[in-house]
């Protein structure tokens, strides 16, 4: 009975020391699998490090160049990280995009004017947003 009692002790003293651990692994970011497509437009690693570049050339290109239904467009990213729950890559806190950006501290002001979802038939930004 005494050394059951001790056990429950030690279980109940290390699960206190564990907690702020868990809690900091809690707060890692939420990045929901793609809904659509096998793989990415690039590599993983290099999405990871270099999306907002590709975006960046690819804003560039389409806006300057007039070149559209490119390989890194941004409707081409909703359209395959769009969450399953919301539709949306930026509504609910762990979507797509708006999960990392806020566990790195990144605002971006691209759906001000860009669609957070997938657009039934043509959509463009300078239509409905959302
Ligand atoms: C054809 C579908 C498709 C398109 C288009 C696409 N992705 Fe992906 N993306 C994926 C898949 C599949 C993965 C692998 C991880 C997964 O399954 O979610 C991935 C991974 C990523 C990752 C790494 C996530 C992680 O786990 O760290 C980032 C960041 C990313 N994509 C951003 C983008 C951006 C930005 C665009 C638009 C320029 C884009 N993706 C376009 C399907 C797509
Ligand atoms: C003030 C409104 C506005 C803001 C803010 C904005 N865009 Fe755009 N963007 C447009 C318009 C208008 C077009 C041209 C029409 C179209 O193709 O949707 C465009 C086109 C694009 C394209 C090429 C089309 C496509 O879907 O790939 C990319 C890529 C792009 N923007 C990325 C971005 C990113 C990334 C941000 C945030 C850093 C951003 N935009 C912020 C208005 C905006
Ligand atoms: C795996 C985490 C992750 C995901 C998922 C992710 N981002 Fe990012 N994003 C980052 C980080 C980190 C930065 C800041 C990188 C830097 O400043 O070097 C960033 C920066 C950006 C920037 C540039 C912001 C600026 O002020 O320069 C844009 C634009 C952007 N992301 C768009 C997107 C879009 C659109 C999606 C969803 C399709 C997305 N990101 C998904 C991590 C992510």
């Amino acid at each position: 009975m005494r050394a059951r009692a001790a056990l429950v002790a030690v279980a109940v003293a290390t699960a206190a020391w564990l907690l702020p651990l868990a809690a900091t692994v809690g707060a890692a970011p939420v990045i929901e699998r793609a809904t659509q497509g096998e793989r990415c437009v690039e590599d993983t690693a290099s999405m990871r490090r270099y999306h907002m570049r590709f975006l960046e050339h690819q804003r560039d290109a389409t806006v300057h160049g007039g070149i559209r239904g490119a390989k890194h467009s941004l409707k081409g990213c909703i359209d395959c990280h769009a969450s399953k729950a919301t539709g949306s890559v930026a509504q609910a806190k762990t979507d797509f995009c708006v999960g990392c950006h806020t566990y790195t501290a990144v605002k971006i002001d691209c759906f001000d004017c860009h669609a957070t979802r997938p657009a039934a038939g043509h959509a463009s930004a300078t239509e409905a947003k959302k």
